[in-house]
């Protein structure tokens, strides 16, 4: 199959030096798409800014905002068998982004945001048969924040996160997940390291493509 994989936080530039961003490693989706090359699938990965190198035989695209990041999206989607959205994509952006570096005494006290487009919904007119994995990264009430995502975005199977855990979500090299579905129970699944998980999520997509070959 061909595999497209967001990774990395985005930056959302104020001046030239400085940004919005997040904590995200891009250790979860350079994982997934190590997991899907190593299963003999063709991966694309679209990556934020990050300091991981690209796994071997993986196709890299680097981006810095979400709208560059939607951008590739749209653009890569229809050679695409199946998307998996890992980044963390910022939700808002500094309305003005000036061109120069704002000197300290004209740095606004303020900063005005705007909402970022959700890639996600973006490109749900294009799923057709496509398989879409989200992941929802949450601190409270995981079970409903993650059902609420899986329907509003349209996905096949979202993997819910608790970044409060320190050996979860962002930065570290393992992973707790409970992954939610839209037609079956919800599966708790143990720590296991983020190579293991995106072998997990891999096997999802495979399946469910078979299941929709022979139906
Ligand atoms: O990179 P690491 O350090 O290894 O950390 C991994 C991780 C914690 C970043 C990863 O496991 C994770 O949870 N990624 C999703 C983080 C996130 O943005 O979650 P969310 O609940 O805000 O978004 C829900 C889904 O919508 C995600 O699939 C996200 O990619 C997508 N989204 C979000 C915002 C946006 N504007 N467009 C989107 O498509």
């Amino acid at each position: 199959m061909k595999i497209l994989i967001t990774a990395g936080p985005t930056r959302e530039y104020i001046d030239p030096v400085r940004f919005l961003s997040n904590r995200s490693s891009g250790k979860m989706g350079f994982a997934i798409a190590e997991a899907a090359v190593a299963r003999g699938h063709e991966v694309t990965l679209i990556s934020g800014p990050v300091l991981l190198g690209t796994p071997p035989e993986v196709t890299r695209i680097d981006v810095e905002s979400a709208e560059e990041m939607l951008a590739a999206v749209r653009r890569e989607l229809s050679g695409n068998d199946a998307l998996v959205m890992c980044a963390a994509v910022s939700d808002f952006r500094p309305r003005i982004q000036a061109c120069h570096k704002l000197k300290k005494s004209a740095m606004p006290p303020v900063i005005e945001l705007i909402g970022n487009p959700d890639i996600l919904q973006c490109v749900k007119p294009q799923k057709s048969g496509r398989i879409f994995v989200g992941f929802a990264a949450e601190t409270d009430n995981i079970h409903v924040e993650a059902e609420r995502k899986l329907h509003e975005k349209g996905l096949d199977l979202i993997v819910a996160n608790d970044i409060k855990e320190p050996d979860a979500g962002f930065e570290a090299d393992t992973n707790r997940v409970i992954l939610v579905y839209p037609d079956r129970e919800p599966e708790p699944l143990p720590l296991m390291t983020k190579f293991d998980l995106g072998g997990k999520l891999i096997e999802f997509i495979e399946l469910k493509a078979e299941k929709s070959h022979t139906n």
